[in-house]
């Protein structure tokens, strides 16, 4: 039995490689690196350089490995970049994943985990989303992953094959044991930036917007530990294993921060300060978004272990400081 998990090579899937070696799965990487690196892959989990749309390749993988899950983390995920181009965003996480769903369904795959997002809901009164609130996405980005989900529901009522679907907040931090961490080139997201800022490799960092209706103005996130995530991904697979059925569920800790209290916890866990400049709002930023995870903590008893946010500094900074060495 053999775990196959698309997008290995990335961020939130090299984790999740590393987390499933730890508790002894085999694994078998589905990457094309177009984003993702190599060197991000223990040596003990194999490595298919290819498409996950092809579905020759991705077929003969899951039959000659005895796949009996799929976690599928490969895609694209910059949200202003969906608005530019949709199609691109269509075909990348809408059109590849039909694919990749049907070379489970057609290879008797049973159980399947899906990277979703909370940007499958629209904009909010701030109060904690549950899982049943309207799904209105504001972003190409959104709409991408909310019509994957839709796929695996109608897959998933056809054919004898479960899912799990975890909508991600905000995913930060890195491997406590600093083996795996954020390595894409051109970040966007708050904590890698900060840390960046932090450890020199930009001069300067901007805030987008000090006028939202907030407490200090700045958008407020619910930021989760990647390795948090990978281990709710553990328990939703051992869920969907013991015979669970298709669930949707959300993967936050329910508390928000703002822009500056993350850029404080920065400061505090670097213990210097950074360049920090106020500029306009940046387009599609909600102002707020925290998750409603009762349903993870119910259903596969997730309890979160690194939610503080000075840890996720930590960690972060410390992948940061690697990187450096190792691109110096
Ligand atoms: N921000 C800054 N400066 C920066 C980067 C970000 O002020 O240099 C602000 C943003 O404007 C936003 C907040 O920090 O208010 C968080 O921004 P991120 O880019 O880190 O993350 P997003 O909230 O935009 O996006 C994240 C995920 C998406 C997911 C979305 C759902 O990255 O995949 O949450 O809310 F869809």
């Amino acid at each position: 039995m053999t775990v196959l998990v698309t997008g290995g090579a990335g961020y939130i899937g090299s984790h999740m490689v590393w987390k499933l070696l730890d508790e002894g799965e085999d694994v078998v990487v589905v990457d094309r690196l177009s984003t993702g690196f190599e060197w991000a892959i223990p040596a003990e989990a194999e490595l298919v350089v290819g498409d996950i749309a092809d579905q020759d390749l991705v077929e003969s993988t899951m039959k000659r490995r005895d796949v009996d899950a799929v976690i599928h983390f490969a895609g694209s995920i910059i949200v202003p970049e969906s608005v530019a181009d949709p199609l691109g965003y269509y075909l990348n996480n809408t059109v590849k994943s039909r694919a990749l769903i049907e070379s489970a369904v057609r290879a008797g795959v049973p159980h399947f985990i899906f990277s979703s997002t909370a940007a499958v809901y629209g904009s909010n009164d701030g109060a904690p989303v549950v899982e049943e609130a309207p799904t209105l996405p504001e972003s190409p980005y959104g709409t991408s992953k909310l019509m994957t989900e839709l796929m695996l529901r109608d897959a998933a009522a056809a054919h004898p094959f479960a899912y799990t679907a975890l909508r991600y907040f905000n995913v930060c931090g890195a491997d406590p044991k600093g083996r795996t961490g954020q390595s894409t080139r051109g970040a966007t997201h708050l904590i890698k930036v900060a840390c960046e800022t932090a450890t020199a490799k930009r001069p300067f960092m901007e805030i987008f917007g000090t006028d939202y209706p907030t407490p200090d103005g700045t958008c407020i996130r619910d930021y989760i530990h990647v390795w948090d995530l990978a281990e709710a991904h553990l328990l939703a697979l051992r869920r969907l294993r013991a015979g669970g059925t298709s669930l949707i569920a959300n993967c936050g800790y329910g508390t928000g921060y703002s822009v500056l209290q993350v850029i404080d916890a920065v400061r505090r866990v670097v213990g210097h300060d950074l360049d920090v400049r106020i500029s306009g709002r940046r387009p599609g930023d909600p102002a707020s978004i925290v998750a409603n995870s009762e349903r993870a903590q119910r259903e596969f008893g997730w309890r979160p272990k690194l939610d503080d946010l000075d840890t996720i500094v930590t960690h972060a900074l410390r992948w940061e400081e690697a990187l450096k060495r190792r691109n110096s």
